[in-house]
């Protein structure tokens, strides 16, 4: 058994390490102890990582611009503990639907730190947020300008923004990419053109200003220029909305840009083409909860086939990021760290019904066996998020740790579970 300590590279959540015989630790708790008392596949969450980046985003912009809110984007962890704990460290919160709305009332954010979005918004989601009293209703389209104003009744007024769609398509998987000419998200420039000047006219609207999120996991910040030069043709207002994006590092040999680079271009941006006193609101999802979350797997079988299948008892149904976005991830074996023993390349597959449930491709492993326990690192985000119940697998909870304490604030669902919603 190894007994040097070895570190740990920086996907793995603030905090992490690995003790003197190889063992990994987060949040102060041995992986293994975990396994034995929370079960796998479980989320591990690293509390403080969550609230030092949700501090770091706060800090960098309180220290380049005196007008600003920082929204979590809660399509990326949608669990109450984490949209309380960000509403505990100040964050106002973005919601994409009726459901989130709820669940972001539900854990305690001031409903006028909540803002809509959604390109299919119905009055039934456009009712709840006017009764809610929540910020901003980020209109996608002209048929919403026209739905939200038909709800609001006469003597009323909401604020909102208008969702832009600039023409511009950073960096990323296709399917993550939404600011290009083709998105169903936004208005057009023509639309928008359209649709200010309708709001403008409305006794109903007040439009605050304008909003643009090009895309997620970006890792090159440059088209943030293009898209804001793109938004600006649509005229001068008080606030603008920068959508979130920033991409984060999955595997050690990637650098992602870190929260104050990218704050310090956005504002920059802004400062540099409408002066330093715009309201800026920006939407992190991903670069506050990726790195918190290691999803703890025990390998139930391995077999050599042309390629080795090392197979763990989740998968697909607690990540579907390889499946639909080719992500790449890490893993380790947890007490048998790559650093001091020999591996070779296999497929860490889950255990669903279908081929494509691979987790990671090639993976260098140094000889998993059954039993073995895998922690596969940066899963916080829409990993949670767009879990199922594929094969019947219910879905793992979510244990927060933090000084050496470990503690369930999403229980494992139970079979029971499964069945519950059954009418016959
Ligand atoms: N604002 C808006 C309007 C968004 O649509 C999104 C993400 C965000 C903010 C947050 O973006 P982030 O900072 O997390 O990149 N399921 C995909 C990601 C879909 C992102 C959807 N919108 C994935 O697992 O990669």
């Amino acid at each position: 058994m190894a007994t040097t300590q070895t570190s740990l590279s920086h996907v793995w959540p603030l905090g992490s390490t690995l003790d003197a015989h190889g063992v990994l630790q987060l949040g102060g708790c041995d992986a293994r102890a975990l396994a034995r008392e929370f079960g796998t596949p479980a989320y591990i969450v690293a509390e403080d990582d969550l609230r030092t980046r949700a501090r770091r985003f706060v800090e960098a912009f309180k220290a380049r611009t005196p007008d600003f809110e920082v929204h979590f984007a809660s399509k990326s962890f949608p669990a109450t503990a984490v949209l309380r704990l960000f509403a505990e460290e100040g964050l106002a919160v973005d919601v994409a639907s009726g459901g989130e709305l709820h669940l972001a009332l539900n854990a305690g954010f001031d409903p006028r730190k909540i803002h809509l979005h959604g390109n299919a918004k119905s009055a039934h989601e456009l009712q709840q947020a006017l009764d809610a009293r929540i910020g901003d209703i980020v209109v996608d389209n002209l048929v919403e300008l026209d739905r939200l104003t038909a709800l609001i009744p006469a003597g009323g007024r909401q604020r909102i923004l208008l969702r832009i769609a600039p023409g511009v398509s950073p960096d990323t998987h296709p399917k993550i990419s939404t600011g290009g000419p083709n998105t169903k998200f936004g208005f057009n420039l023509d639309d928008a053109r359209q649709a200010i000047a309708i709001a403008q006219k409305s006794d109903k609207l007040d439009l605050d200003g304008l909003h643009f999120h090009i895309g997620s996991q970006i890792l090159d910040l440059a088209p943030f220029r293009a898209a804001l030069e793109s938004v600006l043709t649509l005229g001068d207002f008080r606030t603008y909305n920068m959508g979130g994006g920033l991409g984060v590092a999955y595997t050690r040999d990637v650098t992602a840009p870190d929260i104050e680079d990218y704050v310090d271009r956005k504002v920059g941006l802004l400062h540099e083409l409408l002066g330093p006193n715009k309201r800026i609101a920006d939407e992190p999802g991903r670069a506050l909860v990726a790195h918190s979350t290691v999803t703890l797997y025990e390998v139930q079988s391995v077999k050599h086939n042309v390629v080795t299948y090392v197979a763990t008892d989740g998968g697909m149904s607690d990540n579907l990021r390889p499946m639909l976005y080719d992500a790449k991830y890490e893993a380790m074996v947890v007490g048998r760290p790559n650093e001091s023993h020999a591996t070779q390349p296999v497929h860490l597959a889950g255990k669903h019904c279908e081929s494509s449930d691979i987790l990671i491709h090639d993976v260098e492993l140094p000889d998993p066996r059954p039993g073995d326990l895998i922690a596969v690192p940066v899963t916080g985000a829409y990993g949670y998020a767009m879990a199922n119940n594929y094969n019947g697998q219910p879905r793992p909870p979510i244990v927060f740790v933090s000084n050496g304490n470990a503690r369930t604030v999403v229980r494992r669902e139970t079979y029971e579970d499964l069945t519950r919603r059954d009418v016959e």
